[in-house]
């Protein structure tokens, strides 16, 4: 089919936006268990180019922007069953389905970004805390300087061994809950983005995953 027969649907920023998205998400969970400083980065980097995206629904290309695919429920509803039922109506954008499931991929990339954001907040306020806690007693307790020197660095590093402890332990503050439920379900909704995509792909007779690549549908 030669280029005439093909129409731009996805532009630059969302297809950009579409990958990294992916290779972000795939990395946050990779280094989920290791809760450093080079997961909250990739964190903050999905957040920054989510809202970007938003930005993006309101002022980018036709199918880019929100007022192109955002419908009521009973119209995705309506999909699926066409989609059951073998005879879904064509879309040339995001089809009522694909729509809210965008929906709520972008709104559980938020929830889980912010949670782990405030579950990272409090967790460095524990630990100012904790660590204030400790110099004061150090500091009544050794009236001598060089004293206080000594045992002060033997109670940085014992603090240090009981945050390392007690950061274990913190898993079970609200906001990390909150983070770690919204990660699992965002798999699910991954995985049923990943078979919709295929299963519309399979039922119109065309390939979602190239259009993502190159941005063009066939006409
Ligand atoms: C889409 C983005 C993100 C994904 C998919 C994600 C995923 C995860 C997962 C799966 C864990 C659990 C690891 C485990 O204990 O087995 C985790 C933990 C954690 N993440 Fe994220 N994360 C994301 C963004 C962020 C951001 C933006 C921050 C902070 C700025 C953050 C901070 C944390 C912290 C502090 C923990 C440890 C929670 C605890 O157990 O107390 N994450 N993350
Ligand atoms: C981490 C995994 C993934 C996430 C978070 C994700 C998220 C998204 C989002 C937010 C959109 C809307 C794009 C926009 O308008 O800006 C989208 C659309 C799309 N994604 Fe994904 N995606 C993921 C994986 C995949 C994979 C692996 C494929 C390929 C099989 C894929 C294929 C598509 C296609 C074809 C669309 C357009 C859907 C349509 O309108 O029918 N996605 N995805």
């Amino acid at each position: 089919m030669n280029d005439k027969n093909q129409i731009i649907v996805w532009d630059l920023l969302v297809r950009v936006f579409h990958w990294s998205l992916v290779l972000l998400i795939f990395l946050a969970y990779v280094t989920g268990e290791s809760k450093g400083t080079l997961h909250k980065n990739i964190g903050l980097a999905v957040l920054a180019i989510v809202v970007v995206r938003i930005i993006w629904g309101f002022c980018g290309s036709k199918y880019a922007r929100f007022s192109d695919f955002i419908c009521s429920p009973v119209k995705a509803l309506v999909y699926l069953r066409e989609l059951a039922t073998g005879k879904p109506t064509h879309y040339t954008g995001h089809n009522p389905a694909a729509a809210w499931m965008i929906l709520f991929l972008l709104l559980g990339s938020i929830v889980i970004c912010l949670s782990g954001y405030v579950a990272h907040t409090n967790k460095k306020a524990n630990h100012s805390s904790g660590i204030d806690a400790t110099y004061s007693i150090v500091a009544t307790a050794y009236a001598d300087q060089e004293k206080h020197d000594k045992h002060n660095g033997k109670h940085k590093r014992r603090a240090r061994h009981a945050e390392e402890e007690k950061e274990e332990d913190e898993g079970d503050s609200v906001w990390s809950d909150i983070h770690e439920i919204s990660a699992q379900l965002m798999l699910i909704l991954i995985c049923f983005h990943i078979l919709g995509v295929a299963a519309s792909s399979k039922m119109h007779n065309e390939n979602l995953m190239k259009s993502m690549l190159t941005g063009k549908k066939d006409l």
